[in-house]
């Protein structure tokens, strides 16, 4: 597996070298379909990328689809009626964009997909600024297999059906676990990236692992669904972080607290700063310069020996 560092884009890095100031981007009125506010990771990247925009004095349009991809659509398609200079769009799920790309790219109009991606060709958008999910599905799995000495029965809580995270997490969990013979994946289960969702559906999985006991760790395709779990865990007798390891991706606040609580056990980072990267790149296309495909974004795995300071550093 290729180091982390190798996939780091700095977004800093890439705005200086397409030669972009803040004040060539004040002018431009930008469309933004966000997906909701399912997770506490979405909710920091929305505050994230409205900050950025009103930092940069972009005339930002906000929508929240509510989950919906075709409350999504119907922003996009009303963006390309306002005439925006560019559009962010973070994809609830990977297909059913063709379309709706075409429209926009007919108009002149560049699409940034931030966070997800979609499995449309590439042509019919501008970049995509993400973080590679299959790396950190790969993450999560090699870290568990050490954790274990690679003998293990885990569960896993997978994030929205038909989303571009929820696809390549597992895809990338799978690609390592299947090099170990006794890592099993006993139950799979989509917990749709929600507290609720993931302490739900770990409830199930306990009732029907015997109580757990069956269980040795748990994979979280969010840190949401993993603090459902522990609760779950919790209520079920158990020790979570103990009895049942668990391992998630985000790093979001509330997960150092549970890490330095000894309730969970490693995260993987997804950077929420993604609106900088994606109004350099809007700008970039208008001064006619070449823009990568992909600005990737990844993090790396924390662990519970710098959970409380983590935890001190990112909830002031
Ligand atoms: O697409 C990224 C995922 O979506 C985050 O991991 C999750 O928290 C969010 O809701």
């Amino acid at each position: 597996m290729k180091s982390l560092k190798q996939f780091a884009v700095s977004a800093a890095a890439l705005g200086v070298a397409l030669g972009l100031s803040f004040a060539a981007q004040a002018e431009m009125m930008i469309g933004f379909s966000q997906i909701g506010s399912e997770s506490g990771w979405r909710t920091s990247e929305t505050a994230s990328i409205k900050a950025e925009a009103e930092k940069r004095g972009i005339d930002l349009k906000f929508s929240d689809a509510q989950q919906k991809q075709e409350n999504q659509i119907k922003a996009v398609r009303s963006f390309i009626a306002q005439g925006v200079d560019g559009i962010l769009l973070a994809p609830v799920v990977e297909t059913g964009w063709d379309q709706v790309l075409k429209e926009a790219k007919d108009a002149g109009i560049p699409v940034v997909l931030v966070d997800r991606g979609v499995a449309a060709d590439d042509s019919l958008y501008l970049t995509k600024v993400a973080s590679d999910f299959v790396v950190e599905g790969a993450l999560a799995a090699a870290w568990l297999a050490a954790e274990t000495n690679a003998v293990c029965d885990v569960v896993e809580l997978q994030g929205t059906v038909g989303s571009s995270a929820a696809n390549d997490r597992k895809a990338g969990f799978e690609s390592v676990v299947g090099n170990f013979p006794a890592i099993n994946i006993i139950r799979s289960q989509s917990g749709d990236f929600t507290r609720s969702g993931g302490k739900e559906v770990m409830e199930s999985f306990l009732k029907a692992e015997d109580g757990g006991k069956n269980i040795c760790a748990v994979y979280a395709h969010n840190d949401d669904m993993a603090l459902g779990a522990v609760q779950a865990i919790k209520e079920a007798g158990l020790k979570p972080g103990t009895d049942i390891l668990i391992v998630s991706i985000d790093a979001v606040p509330d997960i150092f607290k549970a890490m330095a609580d000894g309730d969970t056990n490693a995260t993987i980072e997804l950077n929420p700063h993604l609106g900088g990267p994606s109004f350099d790149a809007i700008a970039a296309a208008k001064e006619g310069k070449d823009v990568p495909k992909w600005i990737k974004a990844n993090g790396p795995l924390f662990l519970p020996d710098t959970a409380a300071e983590e935890y001190k550093m990112r909830s002031k």
